[in-house]
Formats: structure tokens, C-alpha cells, sequence
């Protein structure tokens, strides 16, 4: 068995760190204008302007079904959609805003479309939701918000009461926890500190933490209508989920005062955008897509990878390509991924390659970033082996151990050295991977 303890948090995190691998969705009315979900508030966008996108959003071409066979045969097995996101728009059919997706051409619940397709499928669910609100009127004007350069933004902001604002979302989120069936997963966003300098430290532009939202409150309230449910941490108040974004971690995260370590979920997106974004071309390489998987689950993390759909409901073409690289991937070597962990401290990765093992301890999983000539040389593994094959196509791979078979008479002998002989060529994969059965 795995000697990993992580922190105990209120939620069940057995299924989360079992999966490894989920789909995130950032859909929303940003996806019209189509150049990033900040939009709004990057170009200052008026109500009056922005509700041009409420006016026409018509996703006649969204079938949650399709996006959750996708999600699917990418190996991911749970999902997150915004809700809400910092635009304020509800893709669900709240009682508490006319501001949703059943008061637009699309006519309709969004996300209860997205709940059935997804769990039919048998896809865990999760709900993003946006602890920012840059429509709702009691929501305060700070350094984020789209009126912050407003010339009577001071006066705009008088009677904007937080405390309203927290009861929505309080009734928001009971909505969610109550009309949907079982939700295994919420995601706050987020908080944020007032300016110190600059032109919006002003004295009455104040950032947003747990204070503001009332967490212990709304937790408080998710916790109990929906037992066991997993919460990640960004209302700052401390629950499951540590949720490091846009970058890899060098290491299994710890908490930053016991030091154990903790559940931890690293997002990240095909390409700089988060919401559909038309001319953003930084989509990432097929490696690079593997690598990330590879990398996060070999320090123990989750990849939640998200998704940008169109405005008309659709998964854009590259998006398709880029989770067919998964598929491609997953389908032959997800054993590596589903169930593993980091690999144990007495196993070290040897030159550009990533370790993960299972969580049973039984099976190590050596990923080949480069494809090395002839041998893969493991040091510390002689006598630990009992079996070793490719996994894509469980080819055996034969090993020797304290030398390399091959004219290396007389050279000393490396005792724990385990030599695999590789073929000189690559195999078609886009990251080969080597299953060792140990001893
Ligand atoms: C950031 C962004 C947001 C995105 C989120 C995903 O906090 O504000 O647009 O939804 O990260 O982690």
C-alpha cells in the first residue's frame, strides 16, 4: 500500500484521488464576444453593451450528451462546469436573478442537461460557481470589477450591500444542492485581497475574502444538504481541495502550517483562455498535454483540463483534437493514471522520465519522456522486478540486472542497477509507458 497520508478534510476525496483525471467547462456568455471570460470587465463593458450577448446567446447546437462521450473517451472521469461565472450569467434557472440561460434564446436549464448527460454516463459531477459577480447590483465595485474606471464609480457603489449579495448566493447554492441530484464536487472562485498601491487603493475599493461571502456560512449550507460533497478551498476558508492553476508544482503540495500533505487539484487549459477565445493560438502540443497528466498525478495531484465550448454549444475543433490526444493516450495507458500516486520514496525517476504507482503498491509505472537508446537504466531496482512490458500493448521487456548485458566486461558491476533493453525504435505512442510488476 501506498504510504502517502494526505490531510483528513470534511469531504469524501476517495473517489477524486481514485479518477486523477477530469473535465473542466468554462461556458458562459463570454464565449459571444469570445476573447477570454474576463471580457467584461478587460474592456469595461456597459450592462447595456454586454446585454447584446444575453440578447442572442442561442446555443442551438449544444448537446451535453455529446460533450460528456467526450469527456468520457478522454479517460475523464468527473467534471466541472461554471454555473455562474464572474459575469454574473446563471446557465441554470434560478428563482433569485432574471439573469439566466431560460430567459435567452437557449430557453432552457443548461445545466440540468449537463447533471443527466454527464452522470448517465457515469462521470461524477461538479459545480464551478462564481463567488464574483460583476452584474448583480448589491455586488460592491472593487479593482476587478468592469466600473471600477467609471467617473462616479464612488457614487455607483453607495448602497451596494454585501450582505445581500451573500443571502443569493446563499439561495443560489441551495438551488444547485437541491434540484440536481447528488453533486460531488463544488468549486468557489475566489477571493482576493484589497490593492495596497495603485490607482484602486483608494480606501473604499475593498478586496473579498471569506468575511464578505459569509463561507462558514454558505459551506455551512452545502454541507448539510449535501453530505460528503467536496469543496475546494478558494472562499478562504480551508475545505478539501487545494487548487493550484496555470502551473505545474514541483512537488505534492503540503499545507502551508502542519506540512502534511494535502488533496490537491491542478487546473489548466488547452490553450491561455479559459471561456471560448476565437484568436487566442497558444494551444498546447500533444506531449505537452500528456506530459501535464504525467507530471501532476507523479506528485500525487489531479488534472482538471478544461474545455472552452463555442456560443452555439459546441466543442470547437481543437478542443475535439486535443481530447482525442487523451483519448489516444488513456485508452492503452490508463493504468498509469487511474488509482496510481506518486511512486514511492525508495524508487527514483531516472533521467527524463516521470514514476506513478499504484496505489495497492503492486505495479510501477515508468513514463519515457525522451525515448532513451537501448536501455532504460534503473538504479535501486535490481532484485525488485518481477515482470516488466510496455503497457500499450503489454509486450514483455526484458531486463537484466547489475550491469548492461552488452561488452560491459569488466567495468564494475552496479548491484541495484536493473538494465530494461528497449527497442531502438519508439513505439507509436505519444508517451511510452513501462509497467513493472514488482516483487
Ligand atoms: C481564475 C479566473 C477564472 C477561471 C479560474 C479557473 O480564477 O478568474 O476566469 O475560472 O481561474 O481556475
Amino acid at each position: 500500500m501506498s504510504s502517502y497520508v494526505t490531510r483528513k478534510t470534511p469531504g469524501d476525496t476517495s473517489w477524486f484521488t481514485a479518477s486523477r483525471f477530469g473535465m473542466f467547462i468554462h461556458w458562459g456568455l463570454y464565449a459571444m464576444p469570445a476573447r477570454h471570460e474576463w471580457v467584461k470587465t478587460r474592456e469595461r463593458i456597459t450592462e447595456e453593451k454586454y446585454d447584446k450577448y444575453f440578447k442572442y446567446f442561442d446555443p442551438d447546437m449544444y448537446d451535453a450528451k455529446e460533450w460528456a462521450a467526450r469527456a468520457k473517451a478522454a479517460g475523464m472521469k468527473y467534471a466541472v462546469l461554471t454555473t455562474k461565472h464572474h459575469e454574473g450569467f446563471c446557465l441554470f434557472d434560478s428563482k433569485y436573478t432574471d439573469y439566466k440561460a431560460t430567459n435567452t434564446p437557449a430557453g432552457r436549464d443548461l445545466v440540468k442537461e449537463y447533471v443527466d448527460a454527464f452522470r448517465a454516463e457515469g462521470l461524477r459531477i461538479g459545480f464551478y460557481y462564481s463567488l464574483i459577480d460583476w452584474h448583480h447590483p448589491s455586488f460592491p465595485i472593487d479593482h476587478l470589477h468592469p466600473r471600477r474606471d467609471d467617473e462616479n464609480a464612488k457614487e455607483l457603489n453607495d448602497g451596494r450591500d454585501m450582505k445581500v449579495y451573500a443571502q443569493y448566493m446563499r439561495d443560489q447554492i441551495t438551488e444547485l444542492l437541491t434540484n440536481y441530484g447528488k453533486i460531488d464536487l463544488l468549486w468557489f472562485d475566489f477571493s482576493y485581497d484589497t490593492p495596497k498601491d495603485g490607482p484602486y487603493a483608494n480606501g473604499w475599493m475593498k478586496g473579498k475574502g471569506k468575511d464578505e461571502w459569509e463561507a462558514e456560512k454558505l459551506i455551512a449550507l452545502a454541507r448539510k444538504l449535501q453530505p460528503g460533497i467536496m469543496i475546494d478551498n478558494r472562499t478562504q476558508l480551508e475545505q478539501d481541495l487545494w487548487t493550484p492553476e496555470q502551473y505545474q508544482p514541483l512537488e505534492w503540495l503540503r499545507h502551508k502550517e502542519t506540512g502534511e500533505l494535502v488533496t490537491w487539484e491542478a487546473c489548466q487549459t488547452f490553450s491561455g483562455s479559459w471561456g471560448y477565445y476565437r484568436d487566442e493560438m497558444t494551444w498546447k502540443s500533444p506531449e505537452m498535454l500528456i506530459r501535464m497528466l504525467i507530471n501532476t498525478v507523479s506528485i500525487g495531484g489531479n488534472l482538471l483540463m478544461n474545455v472552452g465550448p463555442t456560443s452555439r454549444g459546441y466543442m470547437d475543433k481543437r478542443a475535439v483534437e486535443a481530447l482525442k490526444v487523451y483519448e489516444e493516450w488513456m485508452k492503452y495507458n490508463s493504468r498509469s493514471i487511474y488509482n496510481c500516486t506518486m511512486a514511492e520514496p525508495e524508487f527514483k525517476a531516472p533521467a527524463d522520465c516521470r514514476l506513478t504507482q499504484s496505489v495497492d503498491g503492486k505495479r510501477l509505472y515508468v513514463h519515457l519522456f525522451a525515448y532513451p537508446f537501448a536501455h532504460l537504466q534503473l538504479k535501486g531496482l535490481a532484485g525488485k522486478v518481477d515482470y516488466a512490458q510496455f503497457l500499450h500493448d503489454g509486450s514483455e521487456l526484458l531486463f537484466t540486472e547489475g550491469k548492461v548485458d552488452h561488452f560491459s566486461e569488466g567495468a564494475a558491476k552496479s548491484e541495484d542497477l536493473l538494465v530494461i533493453n528497449l527497442p531502438a525504435i519508439k513505439p507509436n505512442v505519444t508517451v511510452p509507458v513501462i509497467e513493472l510488476f514488482l516483487k
